[in-house]
C-alpha cells in the first residue's frame, strides 16, 4: 500500500516478499551516522502549538545565524529505537510515549512549545515507516530514532526564540560501545549540578563531557563515570547512560533528583528486575559501593544493557566478572526479547508501527 504525506510517497508494511532492504552491509553497524531517506519536520511560533508536520527528504536544514539553538543552546533531543520483528516484516517501537513525555518536561524547563504525546508518537511512526527499509534485519541492530526540538527562530537578546522546530531523523545502528566497557571515575569535572538541566535531555548536557571523555579514551578507558557536584562522593551517571550496581539480590541505581537523566531503559529495567524478584533501590550511592559490588552495568537507549568490566577510581582499579550467568545478562535477554517481539510483551511497552 502506498501512503502519501506532503509530496513524499513511500511504502508501508504488508508487502511481505516485496519488502525492500537497502543494499547495505548490516554486519558492520556501529553507532555512526548513516544518512537515511526521510526526516519529519514540524514548525511553530512562540506562544503557539505545533499543528502540522511533513516528511521531507533527509538533508541539511537552513537557519538564521541568530537562531536560538545556535546562540543559546535552546534545544532538546530524544533517542528511541525501532526493531524489526523476527518475521522480518513488522516493526516495533519501545515506549515512544515515554520519550514524548520526557520531551514535554524538558520543553517546559527550556521555555519551548512541544508536540503533544500523540503528535510525537504519530510523527515517529511516520518517520519509521518512510524509512522502513533502513530498519536492520532481525538480530543485526535497530533503527535509532532521534527527535529534536529547538529554537529555530532568529533573535539576539537572551530569551526564548520566536520559532521552534520539531525534527526527527533516523539512523540504523548496532552496538554503541565497541568491546569491553572499562570506566574511570572523574573527580574534577561534573556533568550536572543541582537546579541545572541534568534531569532533562538538553543538548547542552553532552558537549561539556567531551573533554574528559576524550582524555579518558586516550588513556585506554571506554567512558567516564561522573560524581555528584555537591559532595563529589556519590556516583551519578556515565557520559551518555545510567548506571546500576548489583550486590547479592539487591540492584541499586542513583536516585533521580534533577541531576540524573530519568532514562526510559533505566525505568524499564527497574520494572524487569522487580518482576524477577530482585530488590531494587534508587538511592544515593557512595563511590565506595563500587568496591563491594558483584556487578556493574550501564543502561540507555543507545547502550541498551552493557556490563562494565572495570572501574578505576583514584588509580585503583576494580574488576568485575563477566559471563552469561550475570544479572545484567538476564535483564538484557528480557529487555531485548520484549523490544524485538521474541518475548511476549506483558508490560504493554511495545507499539507496532
Ligand atoms: C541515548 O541512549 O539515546 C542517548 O541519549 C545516548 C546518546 C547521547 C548517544
Amino acid at each position: 500500500m502506498a501512503q502519501t504525506s506532503g509530496q513524499t510517497t513511500f511504502q508501508t508494511k504488508g508487502n511481505s516478499g516485496a519488502e525492500k532492504y537497502a543494499n547495505f552491509n548490516w554486519d558492520e553497524l556501529g553507532f555512526d551516522l548513516v544518512p537515511t531517506d526521510y526526516m519529519y519536520v514540524m514548525k511553530c511560533c512562540e506562544e503557539e502549538n505545533f499543528s502540522h508536520g511533513n516528511l521531507v527528504p533527509y538533508g541539511n536544514i537552513e537557519m538564521s545565524p541568530s537562531a536560538g539553538i545556535l546562540n543559546y543552546g535552546q534545544g532538546l533531543f530524544e533517542g528511541l529505537k525501532a526493531y524489526r520483528k523476527e518475521d522480518g516484516c513488522d516493526v516495533l517501537l519501545f515506549r515512544p510515549e515515554q520519550n514524548a513525555q520526557r520531551m514535554k518536561r524538558g520543553a517546559e524547563r527550556l521555555c519551548m512549545p512541544s508536540p503533544s504525546v500523540e503528535q510525537f508518537v504519530e510523527a515517529v511512526k511516520q518517520t519509521v515507516l518512510a524509512n522502513k527499509h533502513w530498519v536492520p534485519p532481525p538480530g543485526k541492530g535497530s533503527l535509532y530514532i532521534r527527535p529534536l526540538l529547538f529554537g529555530s527562530g532568529p533573535h539576539l537578546g537572551v530569551g526564548p526564540a520566536p520559532e521552534y522546530t520539531f525534527l526527527i531523523y533516523v539512523v540504523p545502528v548496532g552496538n554503541y560501545h565497541k568491546g569491553l566497557l572499562n570506566l574511570v571515575v572523574e573527580d574534577k569535572f561534573h556533568r550536572a549540578t543541582p537546579g541545572g538541566t541534568g534531569g532533562i535531555k538538553a543538548v547542552t548536557n553532552y558537549s561539556p563531557v567531551y573533554k574528559v571523555v576524550t582524555q579518558a579514551k586516550a588513556k585506554g578507558f571506554s567512558d567516564v563515570l561522573f560524581l555528584d557536584a555537591l559532595t563529589g562522593k556519590n556516583i551519578e551517571e556515565v557520559s551518555a547512560c545510567n548506571i546500576f550496581i548489583v550486590k547479592g539480590n539487591v540492584i541499586s541505581t542513583p536516585a533521580t533528583h534533577g541531576t540524573i537523566l530519568p532514562g526510559i531503559t533505566r525505568k524499564s529495567i527497574i520494572e524487569i528486575a522487580l518482576s524477577f524478584g530482585y530488590q531494587v533501590e534508587e538511592r544515593v550511592i557512595p563511590v565506595e559501593d563500587l568496591l563491594e559490588a558483584d556487578e556493574l552495568f550501564c543502561t540507555g537507549t543507545a547502550v541498551v544493557v552493557t556490563p562494565v568490566t572495570s572501574v578505576t577510581c583514584h588509580n585503583k582499579r576494580v574488576e568485575y566478572k563477566i559471563g552469561v550467568e550475570m544479572v545484567s545478562q538476564k535483564i538484557h535477554v528480557m529487555l531485548t526479547g520484549i523490544q524485538t517481539g521474541r518475548i511476549e510483551d506483558k508490560m504493554g511497552w511495545t507499539v507496532e508501527v
